[in-house]
């Protein structure tokens, strides 16, 4: 059945042969899309044609594309039941059609991740023993994918791979590294890798046993054809095809024999003749040819036999035609005695001259199939036509006979069986491949379900870690409460004692000033504002010389000086001045360092007492 084609999406498999050297197009639509669909839409496209000008600006989607049509599914000894017959007849039968030194070569086409291609070199290692195997053996393992190449030129594998094998096989071809099985190194050597396109490739030659398995069921009718023809090619006489078990070969009987049809081995054929007609044994002629009459019933017998039929002598010459030959080829007993060359039979249904020449000189019956005969009136018949050498019982040519079996019957019936075995078969590889495309899905689902797994165990430790630094904050924040509970208390009496300050400051009746190193003013007591009019906020922090007051305090700088290096210093002054009321007014002021913990120097203070004399 011709599959639909979507325009779009053929342009996609053109683009990915011309631009990107991979040929898509001989693959079967319906499993070839839904590959192509799953990638399109684990990045988020819906339209083919969106998705091509996705593959033509980034370099490396094709390489992902590739990897998801491409199906590696595999196992060691993948179908058990049919290894069984390659090891227990196949090998054996092999190995019995060779020399005890011949060489044996073996090609595994579409070998995935290798473990076909190293369970056919246990099975030979097995059968012809280590010593010949390595040097009789070649085992050619081909795929167009390199990242599976890649993989089984490794040939390492995990716990799961391995669980096909025979416990025996196990330890004794492999090396276990770690959690890890290595296929043995001895047995390595004879296996060769390589990228082989089957579609494309030329194919290795005189091969004995060729597996391809499960590869041509992705290909469509016309493709697994032309592959076949390949395949076929690559045997020697006598190879054995082995395919996966959805593959049935039903239509090219004419290339590849069934040796075990249920599991899927043939056998190359190859155009072998037939042996020549030869007269019936001399004691059947002999006791019959005196009967009274007999010559008459021969004559009835050939003329009304069902098959057309025409006998030529030695030379060409048209001896006999029967009843059937002339009303299907307008003949007459008036073409009796003609040279065959002279009528419209040499050369048509088929060109007869060549097969009666080789029937004459070399003595072997021919027999030409499928040819059309239209008769008078447009329908169309199938005949198959031998043509037959016969010889006397002295071995001598005597003629040639040219026999015209109608098969259209079985032609249409062969017709119906081919194309529903066509059907059988196509339907047989899309489960078969649709099978594997899930054993895929479920591989991408398993993994993508243990990527959340350790996605949640991570979450799960990280919120863990988040609990932990939670309670460390919670116990970080009840001693900083603690801590800000005891400032607030530190600074409640800090409070406390700056007001007690001040209260002494402004109880004291004598003016007090304190200035710093640089001479501004710190502290400027009640009795200072009732003096000189200026208020403690006017006059902390400015430079006390610079102060507009009615006290000449250029006068201090001398004592403010000396008080600021001498730890020891006490001097006074009188001086005159005018009090915030405007009145003159005469101060004794003394001076004397400002100390902390009575050594360190900070400023100068200054007392400022009415003078009363
Ligand atoms: C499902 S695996 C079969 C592996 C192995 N033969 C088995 O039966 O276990 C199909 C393999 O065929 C390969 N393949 C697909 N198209 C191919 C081609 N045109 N030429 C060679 N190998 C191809 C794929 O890359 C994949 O590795």
């Amino acid at each position: 059945m011709p599959e639909e084609l979507d325009d779009d999406f053929e342009t996609l498999l053109r683009y990915l042969r011309d631009a990107r050297g991979f040929d898509f197009t001989g693959y079967k639509r319906t499993s070839l899309m839904r590959r192509v669909r799953h990638r399109m839409e684990q990045i988020g496209f819906e339209e083919y044609s969106e998705y091509l000008d996705h593959l033509q600006a980034s370099s490396d989607e094709f390489a992902s594309l590739f990897n998801t049509i491409l199906i590696n599914v595999t196992t060691f000894y993948r179908d058990p039941d049919a290894w069984e017959v390659l090891r227990t007849i196949v090998i054996p039968q092999l190995l019995a059609q060779r020399g005890p030194d011949d060489p044996i070569r073996v090609w595994s086409a579409g070998c995935a991740t290798g473990q076909e291609a190293y369970s056919l070199a246990m099975l030979l290692a097995d059968a012809v023993g280590p010593e010949s195997f390595r040097q009789r053996v070649k085992i050619y393992a081909t795929d167009v994918d390199e990242d599976a190449l890649a993989a089984a030129r490794q040939a390492s594998y995990d716990a799961k791979a391995v669980e096909n094998i025979p416990a025996e096989h196990l330890s004794r071809f492999f090396d276990q590294d770690g959690t890890r099985y290595v296929f043995s190194k001895e047995l390595r050597r004879a296996v060769i890798f390589g990228r082989n396109d089957l579609v494309q490739d030329a194919p290795i030659s005189r091969i004995d046993l060729l597996v391809c398995r499960n590869t041509l069921m992705y290909l469509n009718a016309e493709t697994q054809r032309r592959v076949l023809g390949r395949l076929h090619f690559a045997l020697a006489p006598h190879g054995i095809l082995f395919l996966g078990h959805a593959e049935m070969l039903l239509s090219h009987s004419d290339r590849f024999a069934p040796f075990d049809l249920k599991n899927r081995l043939f056998r190359k054929v190859t155009d072998e003749r037939s042996a020549p007609a030869r007269m019936p044994s001399e004691t059947l002629a002999e006791s019959v040819h005196d009967l009274p009459g007999v010559s008459n019933l021969r004559e009835l017998a050939f003329r009304h036999t069902p098959v057309a039929q025409v006998v030529l002598t030695g030379d060409e010459t048209v001896a006999l035609i029967n009843q059937h030959a002339e009303s299907l080829f307008g003949l007459s007993a008036r073409d009796v005695g003609r040279l065959l060359r002279d009528l419209e039979l040499s050369y048509r249904p088929v060109e007869l001259r060549g097969y009666v020449e080789q029937a004459k000189v070399e003595r072997r019956s021919s027999r030409i199939r499928d040819v059309e005969w239209l008769q008078h009136g447009g329908q169309a018949l199938w005949l198959e036509i031998h043509v037959n050498p016969l010889i006397d019982a002295g071995n001598g040519l005597v003629g040639v006979s040219v026999a015209f079996f109608d098969v259209s019957t079985t032609r249409a019936l062969l017709d119906k069986v081919e194309e529903t075995n066509k059907q059988l078969e196509n339907a047989y590889e899309e489960l078969q491949s649709t099978n594997e495309e899930l054993e895929t899905t479920n591989e991408e689902l398993q993994s993508t379900v243990e990527e959340l797994e350790t996605t949640n165990e991570e979450l799960q430790s990280t919120n863990e870690e988040l609990e932990t630094m939670n309670e460390e904050l919670q116990s970080t924040n009840d001693e900083l409460h603690e801590i800000n509970g005891a400032l607030g208390d530190k600074t409640v009496e800090l409070t406390q004692a700056q007001e007690f300050f001040d209260s002494i400051l402004d109880s004291a009746a004598v003016g007090i000033i304190v200035v710093d190193r640089d001479m501004r003013v710190t502290v400027w007591n009640r009795a200072t504002v009732e003096l000189w009019g200026v208020t403690d906020t006017e006059a902390r922090g400015r430079q006390l010389l610079a102060l507009d007051i009615g006290l000449p305090t250029a006068q201090l700088r001398p004592l403010i000086g000396n008080a600021l290096v001498d730890e020891n210093y006490s001097d006074s002054i009188r001086l005159d001045a005018i009090n915030r009321r405007g009145r003159a007014v005469r101060v004794l002021i003394r001076c004397s360092p400002f100390k902390v913990h009575d050594r360190e120097i900070r400023g100068a203070m200054l007392l400022i007492h009415p003078d009363s004399d």
